[in-house]
């Protein structure tokens, strides 16, 4: 496991150091699937880097990351990647963006790192063994009273017609007189949930790269993680919502609308 787990601070502070080198610089910039679904060369960069790395050690790893895809191998192993994300942000000197790498053994996932650069935060945890924010503990929030807690949501780029658009659920926290942020990144999300500056947060139709190792930080920093039915959460769900665990049936029943 240490070796493991040296090799994942290793890709995150490389991929780290890339993404702040470019940061507010000049890079280039295209489209993918939509006019504002970004992806810059910074991105390719860093993701490069960060599969070099892996594969320097653990050749024989498997890997998903967001802009290769699926580098599948004949192995237990599974390093799920998200070179930068908040693209959208790093496009516009918007300074809250990250690189998040999970890695995956059979269904567990066993470590993850999600590394602001800018902001020199960089958000570690083990399976079992706690989650960290520059090496110091970390904990979700204490916050019992839903009606002063303190959440931050996302928004796809696409969504099914067949599913209550996400505007809506938000539009319901908002009459609630609640406070929601909308940050940018996912992941960056995630952690702020698991250090205690969000008590809650929700979004539809992430990716697996955008929450895996934000998942394991939630969890090891005493949250909790479900989808919108207040089941079991996989990395692979399209429902999230990650709270202190106090809030999480409040929340649900706002989301659900019942
Ligand atoms: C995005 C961010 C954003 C979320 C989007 C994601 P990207 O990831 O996590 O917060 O709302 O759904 O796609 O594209 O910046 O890696
Ligand atoms: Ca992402
Ligand atoms: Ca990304």
């Amino acid at each position: 496991m240490e070796q493991l787990k040296q090799v994942l601070m290793e890709a995150a502070r490389e991929a780290g150091k890339i993404i702040h080198h470019y940061f507010d610089g000049t890079f280039s910039i295209e489209n993918k699937d939509s006019i504002n679904n970004l992806v810059t060369e910074v991105d390719k960069h860093s993701e490069t880097k960060i599969i070099e790395v892996i594969k320097n050690y653990y050749p024989g790893h498997s890997i998903i990351s967001e802009e290769v895809g699926e580098l599948i191998q004949d192995s237990d192993y599974q390093w799920i990647i998200d070179p930068i994300d908040g693209t959208v942000n790093f496009a516009h000197g918007i300074p809250i963006c990250c690189v998040s790498i999970g890695l995956k053994h059979k269904d567990e996932l066993l470590l993850g790192a999600v590394y602001n650069p800018m902001m020199n935060e960089l958000f570690f945890a083990e399976k079992g063994k706690g989650a960290f924010l520059n090496d110091r503990p970390i904990r979700v929030s204490d916050k019992k009273d839903f009606a002063t807690a303190c959440l931050v949501t996302g928004f796809p780029y696409k969504w099914p017609k067949t599913y209550e658009h996400p505007i809506k659920v938000f539009e319901r926290f908002v009459l609630e007189g609640l406070p929601v942020r909308r940050l940018g990144s996912a992941a960056i999300d995630l952690c702020w949930v698991a250090c205690g500056r969000f008590d809650g947060f929700w979004e539809y139709n992430l990716n697996s790269w955008d929450v895996a190792a934000g998942y394991l930080i939630v969890q090891e920093a005493g949250g909790r993680i479900t989808n919108f039915d207040g089941n079991p959460y996989s990395v692979f769900d399209k429902e999230t919502l990650a709270t202190n665990g106090h809030i999480h049936e409040d929340m649900l029943q706002l989301i659900r609308n019942k």
